[in-house]
């Protein structure tokens, strides 16, 4: 959820570390510090609030120093205070920190502490830099204590600290977390995400879990919590720097969302025999559960409903956060779906860990290159859509889908199943090119305080995904559901005025989901029909073009993504960082 970060070479540190700030606001934005070291003297700067207006307050990046590291927060444990946000120093200032993830047992751990403890904030993570600052006093040796913390710390952690008497060197520790090393020339870099560095740096390094890495300005040395040494190649990355950029867009989400029509063929670049041994797998006659979070999961609905009918096997989809009863399920003839964009999901790599040892394969679909995700995985897809920084999800919910679509048209030997996704892109532009048209629903929408999404079947989960897009990007209430369970309750909500967004492409739901549509509408509702055709049951009517069936689900959801924008933009609100979430969440 948060981001961390440090630089160590030949150049001013803090700027460096500002513009990777700004590249990693997307993990955390409620408050952000930076801290260098120049001429034996620690600089702390921190503050509550973006990373530009905090700079505009105490200039960030003028701090001095060649060496530094830095943070940009989601609050987990205390508020959101100057006191909690990072870096947090031990009490003699040998110690600087930054911390992301949970720290489970702190309130165990700072009982253990002695007395002499001067704590500044109500953080898990100071209590880390006490516990270094005490070990360190009396091993003297960095790699040693950081060892020695680091297990008795429950709970994910990717932590980077200087030791203020060793301002040559700085230490990453990674636990259920992400951390990468990013290799420059005469400098080097250390973050939870690439995109930080990317500016300056192609190569890297990806840390595991239970591995700790001392990073100087030419060196860069890896051991594990046991204290053996570790060799790892380094990875070349082949993202694009301007690929973060917003470019003529006032907003990487809008942005996002027009790239959808060429990152829906992207999609499909995918390695041939990796590929195949995916499909194959599926067919191996093991039983199948796809697993992910938000709008992940609502893929892993879509993919069960189109995969029941092409494998023998059972298929079951499930919240990540949910997996109990799943993960008992689990064996050596089951296969695991993990989906997600970022990779590092907390409750997902929860529901993977140890099943690897129960036999079970894992198939994973994901986007960010060298996420752990992409590294515990058997076989895995890539969504190739690019960096997503909007903190919505849009282009890896269609990439996620268009790879969907090309595995059940594999499966269903469809010859033309490539054409037929490509095809989309065209479509896509068309219904973009046309969004001047949802002007007047989203005033509606801007003036309600409820919405109701509905679909059935395979509209079901776009309903969900509709509903979760409004909620984010304009802070109304919504919710997504299938449309025939409206008489269970919902009905009993429904007032004068109240809009109800009807997804009803014309297949083999549309009579069902118009009757419930009518029925919304005689108790009041403003219906909203998403379709290929009008009704005179609609209020207003949002023209898809026609596809093959299977194609719906990605073609009818690209107006509910503006329609999610566009609302966000008439309140005001900044529809790339939605108030209190973050886009990587990395705790459970
Ligand atoms: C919704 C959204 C989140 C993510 C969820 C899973 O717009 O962005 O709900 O879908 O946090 O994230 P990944 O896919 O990175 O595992």
């Amino acid at each position: 959820m948060c981001g961390i970060t440090g630089y160590i070479g030949h150049k001013d540190a803090a700027p460096i570390l500002l513009k990777s700030l700004k590249r990693m606001e997307y993990r955390g934005y409620d408050s952000a510090g930076i801290s260098t070291i120049h001429k034996d003297k620690i600089i702390i700067k921190k503050d509550i609030g973006r990373i530009d207006s905090i700079n505009e307050k105490i200039q960030l990046g003028e701090a001095e120093g060649k060496i530094g590291v830095a943070h940009t927060r989601w609050a987990t444990h205390g508020g959101v205070t100057k006191e909690n946000a990072h870096p947090h120093l031990s009490c003699n200032k040998e110690v600087i920190l930054v911390h992301n993830g949970i720290i489970e047992n702190y309130r165990k751990l700072l009982k253990g502490l002695s007395n002499n403890h001067n704590f500044q904030s109500q953080t898990d993570s100071e209590v880390i830099s006490h516990l270094i600052e005490e070990e360190y006093n009396k091993l003297k040796d960095p790699i040693k204590t950081l060892q020695n913390i680091s297990k008795k710390l429950n709970g994910s952690f990717a932590l980077i600290v200087i030791f203020s008497d060793r301002a040559n060197e700085i230490y990453g520790v990674r636990k259920y977390a992400p951390l990468i090393v990013g290799i420059g020339e005469n400098e080097n870099f250390i973050s939870s995400d690439i995109v930080s560095f990317i500016d300056y740096t192609d190569n890297v390094i990806f840390l595991e879990d239970k591995e700790i890495v001392k990073v100087t300005q030419n060196s860069i040395e890896i051991l594990n919590f046991d204290g053996d040494k570790i060799t790892r190649d380094k990875t070349h990355v082949a993202w694009e720097a301007a690929d973060i950029s917003k470019e003529e867009f006032s907003h990487h989400t809008i942005k996002e969302i027009h790239e959808q029509s060429s990152t829906v063929k992207t999609a499909l670049n995918q390695d041939k025999e990796e590929f195949e041994k995916f499909v194959n797998e599926l067919l191996s006659g093991k039983n199948i559960f796809i697993t992910g979070s938000g709008s992940s999961f609502h893929i892993a609905l879509i993919f069960k409903k189109m995969l029941t009918k092409f494998v023998k096997s059972q298929v079951q989809a499930f919240l990540s956060s949910e997996s109990e009863e799943y993960r008992e399920l689990m064996d050596e003839n089951s296969i695991l779906i993990p989906i997600s964009q970022s990779g590092e999901t907390a409750d997902l790599h929860e529901v993977i860990r140890n099943l690897k040892d129960k036999g079970v394969t894992i198939l994973s679909i994901y986007n960010t290159i060298g996420s752990s995700l992409s590294r515990v995985s058997d076989i895995s897809l890539n969504l190739n859509c690019g960096p997503e920084i909007g903190v919505a999800a849009t282009k890896s919910f269609t990439s996620q889908l268009a790879i969907v679509y090309k595995i059940i048209f594999e499966l269903g030997k469809v010859k033309d199943g490539n054409e037929k996704i490509e095809e989309l892109s065209e479509q896509i532009k068309e219904i973009i090119s046309n969004e001047k048209s949802l002007h007047e629903i989203i005033e509606l929408l801007n003036e309600s305080n409820d919405v109701y999404f509905l679909g059935r079947s395979i509209h079901h989960p776009i309903a969900l995904e509709g509903a979760l897009k409004l909620k984010e990007l304009a802070y109304i209430h919504a919710e997504g559901m299938a449309a025939g369970e409206i008489k269970h309750g919902t009905l009993a909500l429904v007032e004068e005025g109240t809009p109800a967004i009807i997804i009803n492409p014309k297949d083999e739901s549309y009579e069902d989901t118009m009757n419930n549509a009518i029925e919304m509408k005689a108790r009041g509702a403003k219906i909203i029909g998403i379709s290929v055709e009008d009704n005179e049951a609609y209020d207003y009517w949002i023209k898809i073009p026609k596809v093959d069936n299977i194609l719906y689900p990605l073609i009818e959801l690209i107006p509910l993504q503006l329609l999610a924008y566009y609302t966000a933009i008439r309140r005001k609100n900044n529809p790339d960082y939605p108030r209190n979430l973050a886009k990587s969440v990395t705790v459970k």
